[in-house]
């Protein structure tokens, strides 16, 4: 087995958890930063970790729009994020049809942690696009069960990554 570990990480949950995946498989991990498929020709295990904004995963397109240049491969996607991991319709639904069209589903196996979001780290840009999510969701008549969880999210403040969380991965990794 060649895995390698890719990741995109702008507060460093997902960076983390990429390095301990790495340290664990004692392989490279190396951030997303204008990757082609081509630089992964040399990996038969790719392990791609990204963090959830507003349902995208992080720069996962290295993996789905190169889906049939990576044909062959054990292909491993992961995401952090702030959602509870009990919302299953969430992730296996949501977060699933939103970054993986087609049957691009089938081909990649996704597994989801716990990242942080600490809003003293947070950019304007960032903070204030949270401040207008919550504002639309309050404002919402009849909001869903995920709306009102989306408005009490928008000011979750805590650090929720978990190094033990990556032994499933690992496990499916190994098979
Ligand atoms: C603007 C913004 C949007 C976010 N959207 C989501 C989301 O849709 N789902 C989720 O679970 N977490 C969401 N989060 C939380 C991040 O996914 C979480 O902080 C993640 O760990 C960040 O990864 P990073 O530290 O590697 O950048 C959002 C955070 C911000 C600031």
């Amino acid at each position: 087995m060649k895995p390698i570990v890719i990741y995109k990480s702008k507060y460093g949950s997902t960076k983390a958890y990429a390095q301990w995946i790495a340290e664990e498989l004692s392989c490279e991990a190396i951030e997303n930063k204008g990757l082609k498929a081509e630089d992964l020709s040399d990996y038969d295990t790719i392990i791609y970790g990204g963090g959830l904004y507003a349902e995208v995963i992080a720069g996962v397109t290295l993996i789905t729009k190169n889906i049939s240049k990576l044909e062959g491969k054990k292909l491993v996607v992961f995401t952090t994020g702030i959602t509870p991991l009990d919302c299953r319709d969430y992730y296996d639904k949501m977060v699933m049809e939103k970054n993986f069209k087609g049957d691009t589903q089938t081909k990649v196996k996704v597994f989801n942690f716990m990242g942080k979001m600490l809003m003293s780290e947070l950019s304007l840009v960032h903070r204030t696009a949270l401040k207008a999510l919550k504002k639309l969701m309050s404002e919402k008549e009849n909001p869903s069960e995920m709306e009102r969880l989306l408005v009490t999210l928008c000011d979750c403040d805590g650090d929720f990554t978990d190094r033990k969380a990556i032994k499933e991965l690992l496990d499916y990794v190994k098979e």
